[in-house]
């Protein structure tokens, strides 16, 4: 339904140097399915958001929307898609929220007989109903994303462009917004790309992750895919006695990612083994050290560990695994 590719964008102003924001992306985003845009700051994620609702032109790279070029055609991109962007600017500041609300329907071309209707249903559905004479601007921050989500929905695309959908929310308002987006799906079936730095909110709602970093995709995969990549790799070695503070340097140095602690007389080391010849690498150092192994578990990696790790290697420029 979507297809990115290669899609690059170099940011240039006078007097300083460019940017590139985008190196090269390339992504796919079938009917109906949830995906998430992942990546820490600066990777990219709003301005690919940005290239694919059209608000910038990308430097080079394409994207296909039901196989149109919608760099090519706006306007049929604008019909398939609607966004809400990141921050607070995405309904008008001194309408209240009915008004905003019956703005966007009236935008649309929605009849005012509909669109009371309509609108009724929306104030109900997003909690919004005792504030629906307040003014976008004296609503909480929680309250002015939801609206925004609600604005968008007037649309009624198909594909949903979520830009950091929770970002500065509260934990209520953060778990609020998660529980309207998943009805949502649910309810509707939408196509759903959303962005986010935090890996809790895209295990949390989406089947799909793509990964970027530095404005390159570093890993698109299902987010069980990714679960259990990480889960083969991870293990918990607990030991009888605790480590030689020499050993325990060495593990430290020579193993990627680990960590050794100490649990009164007993340690444990948690680590990530590339190879089973890394795993027999550990074993030999701690037989020779004298340090009995009492179990040894497969960790079960925490998706937020996963998400530093993967990016973290990339920056490393070695492989993640
Ligand atoms: N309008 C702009 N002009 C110049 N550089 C920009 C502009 N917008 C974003 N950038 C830069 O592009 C990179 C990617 O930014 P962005 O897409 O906002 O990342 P993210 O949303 O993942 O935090 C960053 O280095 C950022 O500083
Ligand atoms: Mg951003």
């Amino acid at each position: 339904m979507v297809k990115v590719e290669g899609l690059t964008k170099v940011y240039r102003h006078k007097g300083k140097p460019e940017v590139r924001a985008l190196d090269g992306i390339s992504f796919s985003i079938d009917r109906g399915e949830v995906v998430g845009l992942l990546g820490p700051n600066g990777a990219g994620k709003t301005t690919t958001i940005k290239c694919l609702c059209g608000l910038i032109v990308p430097t080079s790279g394409m994207v296909m929307i039901d196989g149109v070029d919608t760099i090519k055609n706006p306007r049929f991109g604008m019909g398939k898609l609607s966004a809400v962007l990141e921050g607070n600017r995405n309904v008008y500041w001194r309408l209240t929220s009915r008004e905003n609300l019956s703005f966007f329907a009236g935008m649309m071309g929605i009849s005012r007989r509909r669109r009371a209707a309509y609108i009724e249903e929306l104030l109900r559905i997003f909690r919004l109903k005792e504030k629906e004479r307040s003014q976008a601007r004296y609503l909480s921050r929680g309250m002015q994303q939801k609206l925004a989500l609600a604005c968008s929905l007037v649309k009624g695309t198909e594909i949903l462009l979520l830009d950091e959908p929770t970002l500065g929310l509260d934990v209520e308002a953060s778990y609020e917004m998660r529980q309207l987006i998943k009805s949502l799906v649910a309810d509707t079936g939408k196509t759903v790309f959303l962005s986010s730095h935090d890996m809790k909110v895209v295990e949390d709602l989406c089947q799909r992750v793509i990964i970027i970093n530095n404005g390159k995709v570093v890993t698109d995969d299902t987010v069980k895919g990714l679960q259990q990549l990480f889960k083969v790799s991870s293990y918990r070695f607990s030991l009888e006695d605790s480590l030689p503070g020499e050993v325990k340097a060495q593990i430290e140095r020579e193993f990627r990612l680990s960590k050794v602690t100490e649990d009164g007389a007993n340690a444990q080391i948690d680590v990530e083994l590339s190879s089973a010849e890394r795993f027999y690498d550990l074993v030999d150092i701690l037989k020779r050290c004298g340090c009995a192994i009492d179990s040894i578990d497969h960790k079960e990696p925490d998706f937020e560990e996963i998400f530093l790790k993967i990016v973290k290697g990339e920056d490393e420029k070695v492989n993640p695994l």
